[in-house]
């Protein structure tokens, strides 16, 4: 395990480190206006995040070949693109009136540091850059035809929303129907989480120029990975909750607030063998997301 355990390290540092450099390239600063809003778009969007979501983008290219005629331009536009999206969706999130968090990765979130009126306009343009950005034929250097590039856009908006991660905050939130029992709270963390997993693991698949058959196993394998990776958070935010308050939070839907911790962790790990299942036509390529859902699962940030 040692071993596997600092290559999934090495391969997570080296992706992320791709996909910084592409976001840099993608996302620079204006040389004039509006600096205020891209200085609040990028507290959040360079604040250390995992890249989860665009680093298993990455890995599914990989895992389905990626070929010479599919370089890496083929995927970092829609990798940095689902990073983004995500991004807004933290950054409302810890809004006020939403989680109201004056925290996230060890630093003051952004309407902390920049102000509520600046950080949902950062959240906004977040959203709106990402769909520019994926869009944009000019970013894909001749790699990709336009018919795929127009399903990515088309992919990214429905799993970032109504049915996808923004309706999942609103059930999150209790606007919609009542969350009591697993299914209904597998729902939500489907439409919450999983979408925008999905949405990785199957651009990765589709723009890799995956057999229709990787592209559905690689779709279905981010969505179980995404629900896997919301029930691990719950956890995390559970145990920061018992240390940090001693007590319980639980004013959200949470596995842990259901089932208690050690059933949301068999949840998880139940979730981990389904992933592995679903690779099991994958070759060694594979072995990156194989590590990546072990990481989901296990991790401790
Ligand atoms: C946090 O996501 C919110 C969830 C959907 C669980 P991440 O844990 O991927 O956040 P960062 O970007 O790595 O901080
Ligand atoms: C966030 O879920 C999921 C989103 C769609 C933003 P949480 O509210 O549990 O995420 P954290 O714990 O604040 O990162
Ligand atoms: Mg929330
Ligand atoms: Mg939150
Ligand atoms: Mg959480």
């Amino acid at each position: 395990m040692t071993t596997s355990l600092s290559k999934l390290h090495d391969y997570m540092a080296d992706r992320r480190a791709v996909v910084d450099a592409a976001l840099h390239g993608f996302f620079a600063r204006p040389k004039r206006w509006p600096q205020r809003l891209y200085d609040a778009s990028a507290w959040a969007l360079f604040g250390g995040g995992k890249r989860m979501r665009p680093v298993l983008a990455l890995a599914s290219f990989e895992a389905v070949g990626g070929s010479a005629d599919r370089p890496l331009d083929a995927i970092l536009p829609a990798a940095c693109a689902v990073e983004m999206v995500h991004t807004y969706s933290l950054v409302h999130d810890d809004l006020p009136c939403m989680d109201d968090d004056d925290e996230r990765r060890g630093r003051p979130t952004v309407h902390v540091q920049f102000g509520e009126a600046l950080a949902l306009l950062a959240g906004d343009a977040l959203l709106t850059e990402a769909l520019r950005l994926i869009a944009d034929r000019g970013a894909y250097n001749d790699a990709v035809p336009a018919d795929e590039i127009m399903d990515a856009t088309s992919a990214l908006a429905r799993a970032a929303g109504w049915l996808g991660m923004v309706g999942g905050q609103s059930i999150d939130l209790g606007f919609e129907q009542p969350v009591n029992d697993e299914a209904s709270l597998t729902f939500l963390h489907r439409r919450k989480t999983g979408e925008l997993f999905r949405f990785s693991t199957w651009s990765g698949a589709l723009l890799g120029g995956g057999t229709p058959t990787q592209v559905h196993a690689l779709s279905e394998y981010g969505e179980t990975l995404g629900l896997a990776f919301q029930i691990s958070d719950d956890v995390l935010d559970e145990l920061e909750d018992q240390t940090e308050r001693g007590d319980t939070a639980a004013d959200t839907p949470s596995f842990p607030g259901l089932i208690g911790i050690d059933a949301s962790r068999e949840r998880a790990e139940a979730l981990l063998v389904r992933c592995n299942e679903l690779l099991e036509g994958f070759d060694e390529r594979a072995d990156p997301l194989r590590q990546l859902a072990w990481f989901a699962v296990y991790r401790d940030h």
